[in-house]
């Protein structure tokens, strides 16, 4: 199944064809290479029904993924829990609110599992015995556990400087983890000269028509998961941009291949002001992207000062209505805070930064509060742990004496604001129904 839905690779700016090979840029223009399929036989072969009936993982829309067999990478990965978050949606003021929880993604707790199953699933297609990336720290944790598990050998390389979890989560698989003094662009770069000379498969290099279009899926999830429709207003955090343009790319293609009917949504992109060149674009109204030369935030995983997708994402957000923000640190470790004490989610530093953009767009009535908003929340909190370990305060120590503990709540409930004693975090319980509380963040 699945060779004659996928039929080729195409440029995204002239529409030459290009065969499906391991390539990711047209010879004319230099344009980027994107998965095509066979839209009107996809059409008439899927379904609603058919798509549910089949296991819970990204694989259910199989027919919209570029791989010719079946997968063999990834199986399990996908169908993440979108959470109504009715305590949040309180707390900045706003009717309908979602998170699409990838925190808990498969393996590795990052939507990176998405697009590694994909690019893994297909260069074992095309043959490679060696695959690799250059990552901001989640993709490498992927690209290590996901080619462990295949039996595929495997090279990840990163900044030297990234959070200590994001390194020993790579280095526990057995994978070679190389560390480069320097930023991303520079390990990217890199990282194409070595796929030029070795030949190997660099899942967000010369596989990156494949291992883009994993990310359509959690388009794709957001829309079953709200049944069969697209929030109004989505927001998702951008590093290169790719995510962000291809939950577009499924809201688009489930009216195209006839799974919902036309409906009206605008796509948001969120940054860390240290590092936002698509969102600086954006807001001066240009597509013309200035690359960042030394990103300065604690959203490490977002902090690509050339984004590839960067002009396509400004485009995304100027065609659906979106608009794009960026935010300090200390609004992100806020943004982790709100998002953990409200719902029991803990996100890493780049779902801090989605949070905190949700809030600056609907308090500038970027986004009505009444209309119905999801939050692409993509990668764990314990990644990025060190971000956010100095805000969160330490446990009260005690000898294990009751009469020490006894002490200790009598001080807690003479102290404490009544927010806390009935088990709502001091700042939703600030928040009145129906307006954002400005304290919040
Ligand atoms: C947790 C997390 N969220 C979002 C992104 C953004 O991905 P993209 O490069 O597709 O914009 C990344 C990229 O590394 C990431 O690690
Ligand atoms: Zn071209």
């Amino acid at each position: 199944m699945g060779t004659e839905f996928f039929s080729q690779l195409k440029c995204r700016e002239c529409g030459r064809h290009y065969p499906k090979k391991a390539i990711h840029v047209c010879e004319f223009d230099f344009g980027p290479l994107e998965a095509d399929y066979d839209y009107d036989l996809i059409k008439r072969s899927i379904s609603r029904a058919a798509i549910e009936s089949r296991p819970q993982s990204m694989w259910r829309y199989r027919e919209l993924l570029p791989i010719d067999g079946e997968p063999t990478v990834g199986l399990q990965v996908g169908f993440t829990p979108l959470v109504k978050a009715d305590r949040l949606a309180k707390a900045l003021g706003v009717k309908e609110l979602y998170v699409k929880n990838d925190t808990v993604n498969y393996p590795t707790l990052s939507f990176k599992d998405r697009v590694v199953s994909v690019a893994l699933s297909r260069a074992r297609e095309l043959g490679f015995e060696v695959v690799a990336c250059a990552s901001t720290g989640n993709l490498a944790n992927s690209v290590a556990a996901n080619a462990a598990g295949a039996g595929l050998r495997s090279y990840v390389l990163i900044p030297a400087d990234l959070e200590q979890s994001k390194v020993l989560n790579s280095l526990v698989y057995g994978t070679n983890v190389i560390g480069i003094h320097g930023a991303y662009d520079q390990v990217n770069r890199l990282c194409s000269e070595i796929a030029g000379k070795y030949g190997w498969g660099f899942v967000n290099v010369n596989l990156r028509p494949y291992y883009a279009e994993g990310s359509k899926t959690m388009g794709f999830e957001i829309i079953e998961q709200l049944g069969w429709r697209t929030p109004q207003h989505t927001v998702v955090p951008m590093a290169s941009g790719s995510l962000l343009t291809k939950i577009c790319k499924a809201y688009q293609e489930a009216t195209k291949v006839g799974l919902i009917d036309e409906q009206r949504f605008s796509v948001h992109g969120a940054q860390a002001t240290g590092c936002s060149p698509i969102s600086v674009a954006h807001k001066a109204g240009t597509d013309l992207i200035r690359p960042v030369q030394k990103p300065k935030t604690i959203a490490k995983s977002l902090a690509i000062g050339t984004p590839a997708d960067g002009y396509y994402a400004v485009n995304v957000m100027r065609d659906t209505n979106g608009s794009a923000e960026d935010v300090s640190d200390a609004e992100i470790i806020e943004g982790i805070k709100l998002l953990a004490q409200c719902e029991g989610i803990f996100a890493e530093t780049a779902g801090g930064v989605t949070v905190a953009c949700a809030k600056k767009l609907i308090d500038t009535g970027k986004i009505p509060r009444d209309e119905s908003i999801v939050l692409c929340i993509t990668g764990h909190g314990l990644k990025t742990a060190e971000a956010v370990a100095e805000h969160i305060g330490a446990p009260r120590l005690i000898n294990p004496s009751l009469r020490e503990f006894d002490s200790l709540l009598h001080a807690e409930l003479t102290a404490v604001p009544a927010g806390h004693r009935n088990g709502q975090p001091a700042i939703a319980g600030a928040a009145r129904a129906g307006e954002s509380d400005a304290s919040l963040i």
